[in-house]
């Protein structure tokens, strides 16, 4: 791909700065080297956006839900305005695995395209951006498991995310699950980001209440636990404090019958913010523990890692109690004790009519030792600040229970 990226106008926030107020909107930014068009409607420059970028034949990659919900009809439509070809692959399935990915490449070499769209919450984005791999480099998702493993250019791609969740837009990484047992596999490349991402915060609004709040929770866990993963920076952690700050307050609103346009582009900006938090940081133990329980027993990641989080927190807090407090400070909240933090997380999962133990999400003790030990295993275990074993990780699920 050849296309020059067309300056951002009107600039008129930073990731550091405050959200502009909807009457700003739409605006550009710029988060992590991310162009970012933010704004209510905003899916309508799709085909402008894209055409900027040199693509001419496109495939959108979503799933049924946005289709039924007219979001696919309208990113197809954006694109057509352009005079761009577009293939729409609807395939994608919560926790794609590579078998997902293998028919979204088998349409993208039917339909020769040259551009991407990951269109939806972050299965469709993760996708999308695996669909990339494997079409550009070939071989296997497992061959791209880890960093920078491809050696071949990869096409350019937007990212548009349906939901406040993930941030997967923001990311570098895709997590596939390997079709024959499920584990996720965690393959990252800087060529994979997207180049530029939309956020329309209009499209959360077809999002049903019990989606929207697994998201929420999954995003909050996303600031709180880069915030004080190992690897990260003082960008990444300016970003998950804004993150905090923003799904910490908009969260139970965005639920509410009512919910505003307020609501709904504070969270959709703070789970980008914690998604680029996790991009330049990492996550911990909680998200650890999460992927054996959606692997084995099937419960959904957010649920997961809202089930894990306060106990996670509790943990380390025993250890970095100061850094918890520097969040809270970032964020302009009270400094507050690990444990007022880890009730605080579990007041929004209440919010959020989410499970609060694991007998509650249906998952039985017998499981829990095994569970740790591929807890121990997870990538992300080895980024908590505070080491942990397979038997800590037991204790955290024993907590859980
Ligand atoms: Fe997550």
């Amino acid at each position: 791909m050849t296309g020059e990226m067309p300056p951002p106008v009107p600039r008129r926030a930073t990731a550091t700065g405050r959200l502009p107020g909807l009457d700003e909107a739409p605006w550009d930014s710029q988060v992590n080297g991310t162009r970012v068009l933010f704004g209510e409607g905003r899916l309508e420059a799709l085909g402008s956006l894209v055409k900027d970028l040199g693509g001419t034949r496109v495939l959108v990659v979503t799933d049924p839900g946005l289709v039924k919900a007219g979001h696919a009809d309208r990113a197809r439509s954006a694109l057509r305005k352009k005079s761009l070809a577009v293939a729409v692959f609807s395939g994608v399935e919560e926790n794609p695995t590579t078998l997902h990915v293998a028919a979204g490449v088998e349409m993208a070499r039917r339909e020769k395209i040259d551009f991407i769209v990951g269109l939806g919450g972050g299965s469709s984005l993760d996708c999308a951006k695996g669909i990339n791999f494997i079409l550009t480099n070939g071989g296997e998702m497992e061959d791209y498991r880890g960093t920078n493993r491809a050696t071949l250019p990869m096409l350019d791609s937007v990212g548009v995310p349906s939901t406040a969740g993930t941030g997967s837009e923001a990311q570098a990484y895709a997590l596939i699950a390997r079709a024959a047992d499920k584990e996720k596999m965690a393959c990252g490349d800087d060529k994979a980001r997207f180049r530029a991402v939309i956020l329309d915060p209009g499209l959360l609004v077809s999002v049903p209440r019990r989606v929207a709040a697994v998201a929420g929770m999954d995003a909050v866990a996303h600031a709180v636990e880069s915030f004080v993963s190992l690897p990260a920076d003082d960008t990444a952690r300016m970003f998950a404090a804004e993150a905090w700050r923003l799904l910490s307050t908009e969260l139970a609103p965005a639920l509410g019958e009512s919910a505003g346009e307020a609501a709904r582009a504070g969270m959709l900006w703070g789970a980008h913010l914690a998604g680029a938090g996790i991009d330049r940081g990492m996550l911990g133990a909680a998200h650890a523990c999460a992927n054996p329980l959606t692997a084995r027993h099937g419960i959904v990641h957010g649920i997961a890692v809202s089930l894990m989080l306060p106990h996670v927190v509790r943990f380390n807090g025993e250890m970095i109690a100061a850094a918890y407090a520097d969040l809270q400070r970032r964020a302009g909240m009270t400094a507050a004790s690990p444990h007022e933090l880890a009730t605080r997380v579990e007041a929004l999962r209440e919010a959020c009519h989410l499970p609060a133990t694991l007998a509650d999400a249906g998952v039985d003790t017998s499981s829990l030792p095994a569970m740790a030990e591929e807890a121990a295993r997870q990538w992300t275990a080895g980024f908590n600040p505070r080491p942990v074993t397979a038997a800590d990780l037991l204790e955290l699920y024993r907590q859980a229970a």
